[in-house]
């Protein structure tokens, strides 16, 4: 997944925008990159990759986005929406078709 590839879809934050937030504000706990846009506070999907940005910054290492394509983690996280998980606000990036292949990670 790209730099400039969405993270959060409900609030339309990218990877780079978080990463130079991090880098920027040395937030002391992944909670507080919610203050980047309001990532994180829709449907709670992102959370999990925020928190691996998080650590990557501050400490270095690999997330899972440098595996996923965008179109994985978009059905990824439309499986978990579908399956009630969480719910998007209005205005966040609407979810792939159904038919689409199930994702496999
Ligand atoms: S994708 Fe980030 S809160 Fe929904």
């Amino acid at each position: 997944m790209d730099l400039d590839a969405e993270v959060c879809y409900c609030f339309h934050v990218s990877r780079r925008k978080l990463i130079n937030f991090c880098r920027r504000e040395k937030p002391l706990v992944p909670s507080q990159l919610s203050e980047c846009g309001g990532a994180g506070t829709g449907c709670g999907w992102c959370i999990p990759f925020l928190k691996q940005i998080h650590r990557q910054v501050m400490q270095g290492g690999a997330t899972e986005l440098e595996k996923l394509s965008s179109e994985e983690y978009a059905r990824l996280r439309a499986a978990y929406i579908r399956s009630g998980k969480g719910r998007p606000p209005p205005g966040a990036t609407p979810l792939p078709p159904e038919d689409d292949p199930p994702a496999t990670v």
